[in-house]
């Protein structure tokens, strides 16, 4: 049990022996100070109350892979630009890989602080897109378990990501609406009145506000791809999707067709959805669509330090530095311009016994 600040002031008094402590703690506003510290971007200690543990300097968070586009049974990948949103703003990066066992998952979700659903495809095998759906689910709500009994545990989902979460919140996979014309659409975001107090975009000051600007200026500096959405007229209309999210901000197809394109937990938990891509920005360069601005890249860079801060306030960790060491992604050599993928710059792939290790993959990196 951690006090900081005016709150371990508040313990000043003449009668203040452990239980008093105990008691204030157990009557602080948890979740008044958790959503400061999340909106902050930028905390002071002074300003965090967290009931179970310090903050994390040294945070992990997993990315899932996915099953390539061809069809590679047990075959998966990820890109490495979402390690690269994820370490630009202090964490290490673990794939999770979605044909590993519920045991090895398990165990990794108790080591590592946040977990990112990826954006892309899932290809079209079936069997595969239902175990990684089902692997994806699992942690989902392990999440939602883990920040209910007041330890937080982050999940962003990213474009396929955020369309997961919408489909595992209303518990139906209809949810999603087709057609929209948003591929590689470089968009804005219109702001909901909540945008502005929320863990995503909220905050004053310089990063609150100015973020608030560059999610909403023209030209746009926002990538969207995709044609499946979420519209708000399905939002209004499913009380499982209004009771879990607050929707920050929508958008609009080439069409004029609105789509939910930003959401976080509206129980104060650290998880958020983006139909747009926060990671791509610095890192992608395949598409010409993407905007590699100073106030994109600034956007990215925002994002990034607002999911790796809320990451920070998990209690999980490695058992030891080795179990640490042996789950960062570095333990294999990433692939530049493979040809496995059309979209990404540089990809981990996972399962793949022709060219998994080092020596082949630093082969395939000199071609
Ligand atoms: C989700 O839907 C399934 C049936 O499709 C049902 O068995 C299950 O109880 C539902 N879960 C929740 C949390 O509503
Ligand atoms: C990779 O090798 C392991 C053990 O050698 C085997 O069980 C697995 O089926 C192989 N996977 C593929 C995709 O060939």
């Amino acid at each position: 049990m951690h006090m900081h600040g005016r709150h371990a002031a508040k313990a000043n008094l003449p009668l203040s022996p452990n239980w008093l402590l105990l008691l204030l703690a157990l009557l602080a506003p948890r979740g008044v100070d958790a959503a400061r510290y999340l909106q902050s971007g930028n905390p002071s200690p002074d300003d965090v109350v967290l009931p179970k543990n310090d903050l994390n300097d040294k945070p992990l968070i997993g990315i899932l892979s996915q099953p390539l586009f061809h069809e590679q049974p047990g075959v998966s990948y990820l890109a490495a630009s979402y390690v690269q949103f994820v370490e630009s703003a202090g964490a290490r990066a673990v794939p999770i890989v979605y044909t590993d066992s519920d045991d090895v998952n398990d165990r990794n979700f108790e080591a590592i602080n946040g977990l990112i659903l990826p954006g892309g495809t899932v290809g079209n095998d079936a069997t595969a897109a239902e175990a990684f759906a089902r692997t994806a689910r699992r942690f989902y709500e392990k999440a939602i378990a883990t920040n209910a009994a007041g330890d937080p545990f982050v999940i962003h989902g990213v474009c396929m990501g955020f369309q997961m979460l919408m489909q595992f919140s209303a518990n139906r996979t209809d949810v999603l609406s087709h057609g929209f014309d948003s591929k590689e659409h470089p968009n804005e975001l219109h702001l909901t009145p909540a945008a502005a107090t929320s863990y995503m975009f909220g905050g004053g000051g310089l990063e609150g506000e100015e973020l608030r600007e560059r999610l909403q200026m023209k030209p746009p500096v926002l990538l969207e791809n995709h044609v499946e959405g979420v519209t708000p007229e399905t939002y209004e209309t499913d009380a499982l999707l209004r009771d879990t999210w607050n929707v920050l901000s929508t958008s609009f197809d080439r069409q004029g067709k609105e789509y939910l394109s930003t959401v976080e937990n509206k129980a104060g938990y650290p998880i958020s959805g983006t139909q747009w891509h926060p990671e791509k920005n610095p890192f992608e360069w395949k598409s010409d669509a993407i905007p590699h601005s100073p106030a994109a890249v600034t956007v990215t860079q925002e994002m990034a330090r607002r999911i790796v801060n809320a990451a920070r306030m998990s209690s999980h960790r490695p058992a030891s530095v080795e179990e640490g060491n042996a789950l960062v992604i570095w333990n294999n050599a990433p692939r530049f311009r493979s040809k496995l993928v059309r979209d990404f710059e540089l990809i981990f792939v996972y399962g793949d016994n022709s060219t998994s290790s080092s020596l082949s993959a630093a082969a395939e990196w000199r071609r």
